[in-house]
Order: structure tokens, then sequence, then C-alpha cells
């Protein structure tokens, strides 16, 4: 299937570390690769490091889910997915004038906790694929898979409170109202999946908007903002950098939508037309129904059947949201987003290359293939 990517789209997942911008990419997406790839460098020895803590079951699943063995534990150089989240709090604390290493704690918290959600999320969505290998349940079971979530998730609070000093406990103060959040968003996304397209009941575009903030904008938020509540930073600066990172999160998510209809597997590592599937409301169907009374219908009928749909019917279905404009909606909603958040972030009193080095990251998810 064709990506919709524009044509330098140049976010890859950095196997190396390297940065991976091709030649003709624009400067700053070569800028945000390298950004993504510095912290990378920072962040991989600590997270290592912390999961080694873990029982050797639960760490195996873990060390496959950061693609750093196979499934019979053979080490191996795999995709460990793209480390957006520890890199923004990495920026978020050296935008308050910190040193990145200090907020190192943060980042390994946020990025142990993003993969707890990611491996139990494929358990919920029934997705058999992530970071272009068998998702966790898949590969060893669900039980096995469940406590390894839960492994890291324990994990990441450790990490955190371990970290002392007087902003130890407000940074786990944040990090656990956010995972009220995401654990909230992710109820609602579930629960949306049995509730109609239209008529009573339906799920309206608000409805999605606060899902999203929730599922995957309250962590992006938390992310942003940890690395400067562990450095001391005023709360009205960490609150300002917390709402940034929620509006990234919601334009990540409607890319995420996107790449889960018109994405590639072999590029994403991930399956594509689960969501329609399932009946998920995704930001492009939801944009779709919305704005086009005549080919509404078309679509809602199509992937409200009562049995499972098969191939070529979700390929309508996706052809049709794109016809009603359901992708350029979704997209659209992404890129106002991504400006919203540049424009709150560039009134504050931050540290303006790190200010560029977040916005130029926030632009990456905008063209993102992965
Ligand atoms: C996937 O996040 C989950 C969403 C919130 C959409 P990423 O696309 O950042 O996943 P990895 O870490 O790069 O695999
Ligand atoms: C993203 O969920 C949010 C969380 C994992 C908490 P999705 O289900 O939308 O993300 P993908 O597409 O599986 O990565
Ligand atoms: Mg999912
Ligand atoms: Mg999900």
């Amino acid at each position: 299937m064709a990506s919709h990517a524009a044509p330098h789209a140049p976010l890859r997942h950095p196997h190396t570390g390297e940065a991976s911008a091709p030649p003709g990419a624009p400067s700053a997406s070569r800028g945000a690769t390298a950004t993504l790839a510095r912290c990378r460098a920072l962040v991989e020895p600590a997270l290592r490091e912390a999961v080694r803590a873990l029982h050797p079951q639960p760490g195996l699943v873990a060390a496959h889910a950061f693609g750093w063995c196979a499934a019979d534990g053979t080490p191996g150089d795999g995709d460990g997915g793209k480390g957006v989240r520890p890199a923004l709090a990495l920026l978020g604390a050296e935008a308050v004038g910190a040193e990145p290493e200090a907020a190192v704690p943060a980042a390994v918290a946020i990025e142990l906790i993003h993969t707890f959600s990611l491996i139990h999320d494929d358990i919920m969505d029934g997705d058999e694929r992530r970071r272009h290998r068998d998702s966790a349940w898949k590969a060893f079971g669900t039980g096995p898979a469940i406590l390894a979530g839960d492994a890291l998730f324990a994990l990441a609070v450790r990490t955190l409170a371990e970290r002392g000093g007087p902003a130890a406990g407000a940074a786990v103060r944040e990090l656990s109202v956010m995972l009220g959040e995401l654990v909230h968003g992710q109820a609602d996304d579930v629960q949306f999946e049995s509730r109609p397209w239209s008529g009573p009941g339906a799920v309206g575009l608000a409805e999605y908007r606060a899902m999203a903030l929730r599922k995957t904008g309250a962590l992006l938020g938390c992310a942003t903002a940890l690395g400067s509540v562990l450095a001391g930073a005023p709360p009205r600066l960490t609150a300002a950098l917390d709402q940034a990172g929620r509006q990234w999160g919601l334009a990540f998510q409607a890319v995420d939508d996107v790449l889960g209809i018109w994405g590639d597997p072999d590029v994403t590592g991930k399956p594509v037309h689960g969501d329609l599937r399932r009946g998920k409301k995704t930001l492009p169907v939801l944009g779709a129904t919305a704005a086009a009374p005549t080919i509404g219908p078309r679509i809602e009928r199509l992937l409200s059947g009562d049995g499972p749909l098969d191939e070529a019917c979700v390929r309508h279905a996706a052809d049709l949201v794109e016809e009603a404009g359901g992708r350029a909606y979704a997209l659209r909603e992404a890129r106002t987003r991504v400006s919203a958040a540049r424009d709150q972030l560039r009134a504050l009193p931050l540290t303006g290359p790190r200010v560029d080095e977040l916005v130029a990251l926030s632009e990456l998810f905008l063209d993102r293939r992965v």
C-alpha cells in the first residue's frame, strides 16, 4: 500500500542511533532526527540499566519490546521505537535551563510507561505486530505480556522515586496523575468501539478529542514537563510545557490514526486497517462522516456490519473516507495543534535553542511515516 507521506518525510526508527534523514530533507527535519539520536544516546544506557533489575521473565519480554533481543533471548539490534517521549523530557528540562543529564530519570520513566502502555494496548486492540515484530502477547502469551507491562509500570515509578531530591515527589505525582488520564483515555477508546457512528449514542468529534488528549496527550504532556519538574522549574513553566505536549499528543494521535489506515506496515511495523475492522472511532473516519452528508452513511454502512469485514470492504471504506476528506481533516487537525503549541511555547521565557528543537521535533510528527 502506498504511503501518504510527503516525499521528504524523514522519520525512521533509529536502530543505530544515527541521524537518518535523507540528504534532500529540509534542515529542520534533519535537526530533529539528530535531536532524537542525541537524546537516545543519553537515555538508552540508563534504560538498559533499569530493565536489568527486573525478574528475568518479564525482563525478557521487556528487552524484546525495546528491540534488544529476539523472543528467544538472542541479542539483537531491533526497532526500539522512535524515542519521541524521552527526547521531549530532556528537551523540556533543557528549555528551563537544566542539564539534560539531570532529566534522564524522567526520560527513562516516561519510556518505561510508554512501552508498558504499548504492550497492554496491543492486547486490548488485538494487534499482533509492533515495532516490526510480534507484539508481546503474540510472542510470549497474554499473561506474560500483562505482567511485563506491570513490571515496567512499577519500574517507572521506582526510577523517579529513587531519583531523590525535593522534586522527586512532585515528579511521581505528575506521573501518577498522567497514568490515571491515560487509563481513562484507553477506557473511552475501547468503549467507543461498540458505540455507533451516527444517531443516538454516536461518538462525536469533541468526545474523540477528549479521549485522544487523555490516551496520548497526557503522556506526551507529562513527557514534555517531567524533566523540568525534576529540575525544580516554576509550576507556571512546567504547566505550560505540559499543555504544549498535550497538543502534540493530539496531533501525534491524529497522524497515528491516518497511518493506521493508509500507512505502510513495512514502514510503521504495525498492522494497517485494524482500527477500521474493530470499529475504532478514529479521527479520519469521524471527520469524514461528519463532513460528507452523502458519503458518510455509505462509510457507516460498510463499517457497521455484523460480521468481520473482508479486505475489499475495508479498502473500499478507506477510499470513501479519503474521498470524503477524512484524511485531510485529521492532518489539518494535527497541523493546527502543532502550530498552537509552537505559539504557546514561543511566548514563554524558555531557552531559545531548545524551544527550536522542541518545535522541530513536533513538526516532524506531521510528516512521519512511522
Ligand atoms: C505509538 O507511539 C502509540 C501512540 C500513542 C500512537 P509511537 O509511534 O511513538 O511508538 P514507538 O515508540 O515509536 O514505537
Ligand atoms: C495509543 O493507542 C495510546 C496508548 C497506547 C496508550 P493506539 O492503539 O491508538 O496506538 P497504536 O496505533 O496501537 O500504536
Ligand atoms: Mg493500538
Ligand atoms: Mg489502542
